[in-house]
């Protein structure tokens, strides 16, 4: 049996953080040598100790950076952890919540119970909302504490089942500002390492149904979430082509599940209707269209998209925005046998579009045809799907940022809006008439593959002809759906990326 993982908590206090009792207090430092009150406050108490290791030059305060400093009787914490945050002048709300990433990593890496969180110190003014500091901290510690160890065995029993961090300031109105951000950073922070521990999953353990499950389980859980799961017969009785033909190499059939948050007292009146829509491929194997074996393994990530959604509708219901949000996910394994679809077949898809497949392996976009026609027929007015799409975005991006297109440039501000505040980087890429010119079939309305270039934004061009009139954007997070945590939050597997983005975007969206 998979054991549970430590879950975090994180609270404020106002208080004198000189003198509260913890296992670890961290303080941030910038790289450019203008030490903070607290800093000199801790060094004098501590006789010059933390002084020493920045003149020793074991601490230079760049980013990432995390040394310890044992504490003694005239301070309350037992260590102090120094957290390095660069440049103060290149310094943004991003660089504080990766301050707390690497204070609640180094902490939870000590196997402290109780962490004490001062790294907003150096933030705290006018040019910063206190709340907005205080969600970073928090999303910061959920994302630096977490580890993925359910299958570890050998740990058992001198691991924390639980770590919990105090951010703590000594001016009660800052804190009382700080506080209101605490509770918006703790439900997205536990959205998306709910997101995490799901992506993390092989696909041994997640399959189309068992996925569906979760789905069903997390809106029951959950006032303002209802869900509805079409299984393989419903997604055959609906002509959902694309989804049914991914579907069929595999012994777990397809399922469509969608979720539905509802905002409370809006009863009759008219609110707008987002759609999210995520790729949940629980493991692409290429079809018969085969993958080379090498990394193959990553391909349990295939399901980001997907459960980006699913996170993002958990933080959505918590955070109980005026509107209205259908998570829309396609999920099937691609795998191939007997029953596989073939290079060569020719799909009727959802929306009645034919597609002649020439690739097993460009399956996403066959899943999200139909699931895109899904939240058309739904009368979103505006859809933005997620998807792990294609290699070529990662070669354009890299692993750091994933790609936004749309026909709609006021949609994509308002994504890199949602992206600036979240901190999860997009990249504006163009998927126009140029490239769906390569999409197109001589024997079928559209093919499933491009030519040998420019493939994320032909893929985001074939998507976008499902969209109809309907405003909509295809977020490709192949990069970082697929980037090692340990690189970015210092622990390794799934970095949850698009619960921050996505949830983001539909609390604001006007
Ligand atoms: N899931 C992959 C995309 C992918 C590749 C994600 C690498 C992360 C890292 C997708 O289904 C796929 O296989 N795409 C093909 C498309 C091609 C056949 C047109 C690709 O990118 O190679
Ligand atoms: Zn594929
Ligand atoms: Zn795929």
């Amino acid at each position: 049996m998979a054991k549970d993982i430590a879950s975090i908590r994180v609270s404020i206090k106002t208080g004198d953080v000189l003198k509260v009792k913890g296992d670890v207090l961290a303080v941030g430092v910038f790289s450019d040598g203008k030490k903070s009150a607290l800093f000199d406050g801790l060094d004098a108490k501590l006789g010059g100790a933390l002084g020493k290791v920045w003149k020793l030059g074991d601490f230079k305060g760049t980013a990432g950076q995390a040394v310890v400093v044992y504490g003694n009787e005239k301070i309350g914490a037992k260590r102090v952890v120094l957290v390095g945050m660069g440049e103060k002048k290149k310094a943004t709300v991003d660089t504080l919540r990766m301050a707390a990433v690497a204070a609640a990593n180094k902490a939870v890496s000590l196997k402290a119970k109780s962490t004490l969180l001062a790294v907003h110190q150096g933030f705290v003014g006018k040019k910063h909302d206190a709340k907005v500091l205080g969600q970073a901290v928090t999303e910061g510690a959920f994302m630096g504490g977490y580890r993925y160890d359910e299958y570890v065995t050998k740990t058992e029993g001198k691991r924390l089942k639980e770590a919990g961090f105090v951010i703590v300031e000594s001016d009660a109105k800052v804190s009382r500002s700080l506080g209101a951000g605490v509770k918006v950073g703790c439900v997205v922070g536990e959205a998306q390492n709910f997101a995490r521990t799901i992506m993390n999953r092989p696909g041994n353990v997640i399959n189309p149904p068992a996925l569906a499950g979760i789905a069903k389980k997390l809106a029951s859980q959950t006032p303002g979430l209802s869900c509805t799961v079409l299984d393989d017969k419903q997604i055959k009785a609906k002509k959902m082509g694309g989804l049914l033909a991914v579907g069929k190499g595999s012994a777990k059939k397809p399922r469509l599940i969608m979720l539905k948050y509802t905002p409370a007292g809006k009863g009759g009146a008219k609110v707008k209707t987002i759609g999210l829509v995520g790729k949940a491929v629980t493991f692409d194997s290429g079809g018969i269209s085969l993958k080379p074996g090498a990394g193959m393994h990553d391909m349990k990530f295939d399901k980001s998209g997907g459960v980006a959604v699913l996170g993002a509708m958990k933080a959505i219901a918590g955070l109980k925005p005026g509107v209205k949000v259908y998570g829309i996910i396609p999920s099937a394994e691609n795998m191939p046998g007997g029953m596989s679809y073939r290079p060569g077949d020719i799909v009727t898809t959802y929306s009645g579009k034919t597609v002649e497949i020439q690739n097993t392996d460009a399956e996403g976009r066959m899943i999200l045809c139909d699931a895109i026609h899904q939240a058309v027929k739904l009368k979103c007015d505006v859809i933005v799907d997620i998807a792990t799409l294609t290699g070529a975005c990662v070669v354009a991006l890299g692993e750091g940022m994933a790609g936004v297109m749309s026909h709609n440039d006021k949609l994509v501000k308002k994504i890199k809006a949602a992206s600036e505040k979240s901190g999860e980087k997009v990249w504006h890429l163009p998927c126009g008439e140029e490239f769906l010119e390569q999409m197109k079939s001589k024997i079928a309305d559209l093919k499933n593959i491009g030519g040998k270039w420019g493939g994320a934004c032909s893929a985001g061009a074939f998507l976008g002809e499902f969209a109809g009139d309907v405003d909509w954007a295809h977020v490709d997070m192949a990069g970082t759906g697929m980037l090692d945590g340990a690189k970015k939050y210092g622990s390794s597997g799934s970095i949850g990326y698009g619960v921050r983005l996505l949830s983001t975007f539909a609390v604001d969206y006007k």
